[in-house]
C-alpha cells in the first residue's frame, strides 16, 4: 500500500499492510487480527507530519481516523469548558472549532499540522504556548489488552516535546480521544514577541481577540514556514538542544549574536539558528536544481522538493549534526521521528 499520501514528507514508501478506524472497538478489532499480532512491526499513524519513511514499512500501518467534537462539561468557578476530540481530527480543526465556541487557549497552537491524537506524544508547543498548558486527560487503548485508559496530565510526563508516549510507554498505547480545558474568558498570550509585532503589522490594536491571535500566528507560520501541501517537510526537523549557562557565555564571547532562552539547568538554543551559521540555510541537493534541502526561510526544516528518498534528507540530517558539532560542540536530535 503506497503511503505517500499519508506521509507529509511526500516520500514513496510502501507498507506491507494498512487500514483505517474509526473508533476504539475498531481498534481493538484490528488488533486481535492474526497480521497485526504476527506483524514484526506497527505504526499508529495520525496525520504522518512528524515522520521521516527511510525505507518500506514491513509491518502493519493503522490510521486513526476517530473523529468527534464535544463541549463534555463548563465550570462555572473557573469560567473553564471541558472540549473532548477524537485522536483522528485535524489539530487546527480543533483550534478552529475551539474559536468558533469562543474558547481560548489553544490559539497559538494554530495551524500546527498533524492530528488530535498526535499533540500529546511530543506536547506540541509553537508561540509560547504548549499542548500541556490546557491539556486535562486522554482515553488511549492499550495495544497488548485492548483495555481503555485514562491519563491525566500528570501521568503523560510532559516536556519540552516529550511525553512517556516517547519513551516508556512508547508503542504500548494508541491515543483515542483528548480532553482539553479552555477559558470562556479569553487569555490572549502575547509573550512571544513575533506575535505582537504581527499584530501590531495587522493594525490589530488593544488587547486582542483570541481569534486576532490565531490571525497572526496564522500569518507568522505561513511567512516562514513551508505548506506541506506544496512542500514537502515535517515541520521542525532538530529540537532546540539545551546547553550549560557556562557553555552558552563561552559561545556567546564567540558568537555574541547568538541567541539563548533561559530554561530550568540551563539555555535553550535556537537550533535554526546554528543550522544557518554552519552555512547550511536555504542549500539545496540533488538533479534538477534540487529535490531536497534545507528550507531558504527557517533553517530548522528539512525539505523534499520533489522526488527525495528519506535517506537522502536522514544524510542531509546527519551532515548537519556532525557540521554542528564540529563548529558549536552541540549536539542536535531529531525532533522527526525517523523509520
Ligand atoms: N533562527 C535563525 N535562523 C533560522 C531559524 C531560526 O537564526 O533559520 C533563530 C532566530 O534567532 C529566531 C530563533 O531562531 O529568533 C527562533 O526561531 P523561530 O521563532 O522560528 O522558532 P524555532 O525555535 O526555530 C520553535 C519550534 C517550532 C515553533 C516555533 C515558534 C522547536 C523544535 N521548534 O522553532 O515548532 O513553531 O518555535 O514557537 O522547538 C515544530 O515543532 O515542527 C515547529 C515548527
Amino acid at each position: 500500500v503506497p503511503l505517500r499520501p499519508y506521509n507529509t514528507f511526500g516520500l514513496d514508501v510502501q507498507a506491507r499492510y494498512f487500514a483505517r478506524f474509526a473508533s476504539a472497538d475498531e481498534l481493538r478489532q484490528l488488533l486481535k487480527l492474526p497480521q497485526v499480532q504476527s506483524a514484526e512491526k506497527l505504526l499508529i499513524l495520525g496525520g504522518g507530519s512528524n515522520l521521516l519513511f527511510t525505507q518500506d514499512f514491513n509491518g502493519v500501518v493503522l490510521k486513526n481516523e476517530i473523529r468527534g467534537l464535544e463541549i463534555i462539561s463548563e465550570d462555572n468557578d473557573t469560567h473553564t469548558t471541558l472540549l473532548r476530540a477524537g485522536a483522528g481530527e485535524s489539530w487546527h480543526g480543533l483550534v478552529e472549532y475551539s474559536l468558533d465556541q469562543h474558547l481560548s487557549g489553544i490559539e497559538n497552537l494554530s495551524l500546527i499540522p498533524g492530528t488530535v491524537g498526535a499533540a500529546p506524544l511530543q506536547n506540541i508547543g509553537a508561540y509560547g504556548a504548549e499542548l500541556r498548558d490546557t491539556f486535562d486527560h486522554l482515553e488511549a487503548v492499550e495495544i497488548s489488552t485492548g483495555a481503555l485508559r485514562v491519563f491525566t496530565a500528570g501521568e503523560c510526563g510532559f516536556g519540552y516535546r516529550e511525553s512517556v508516549f516517547k519513551n516508556v510507554l512508547k508503542n504500548q498505547f494508541v491515543v483515542t480521544a483528548v480532553v482539553l480545558r479552555l477559558h470562556r474568558h479569553a487569555q490572549p498570550n502575547v509573550r512571544y514577541g513575533a506575535i505582537s509585532e504581527t499584530l501590531a503589522e495587522l493594525g490589530i490594536e488593544g488587547e486582542p481577540t483570541p481569534q486576532e491571535v490565531s490571525r497572526a500566528v496564522i500569518h507568522i507560520r505561513r511567512s516562514k514556514l513551508p505548506d506541506p501541501a506544496e512542500i514537502g517537510n515535517a515541520g521542525s526537523f532538530f529540537k532546540n538542544p539545551e546547553v550549560s549557562q557556562a557553555k552558552f557565555d563561552h559561545l556567546k564571547s564567540q558568537y555574541p549574536e547568538l541567541p539563548g532562552y533561559p530554561v530550568l539547568g540551563g539555555v535553550k538554543v535556537p537550533a535554526g539558528w546554528l543550522i544557518e551559521r554552519a552555512g547550511w540555510k536555504g542549500l539545496r541537493r540533488g538533479p534538477d536544481g534540487g529535490t531536497h534541502g534545507v528550507h531558504a526561510r527557517q533553517a530548522l526544516v528539512l525539505v523534499n522538493h520533489g522526488g527525495a528518498t528519506g535517506s537522502e534528507v536522514r544524510q542531509l540530517a546527519e551532515e548537519i549534526i556532525s557540521s554542528v558539532r564540529q563548529q558549536f560542540g552541540i549536539e542536535l536530535h531529531p525532533e522527526v521521528n525517523i523509520l
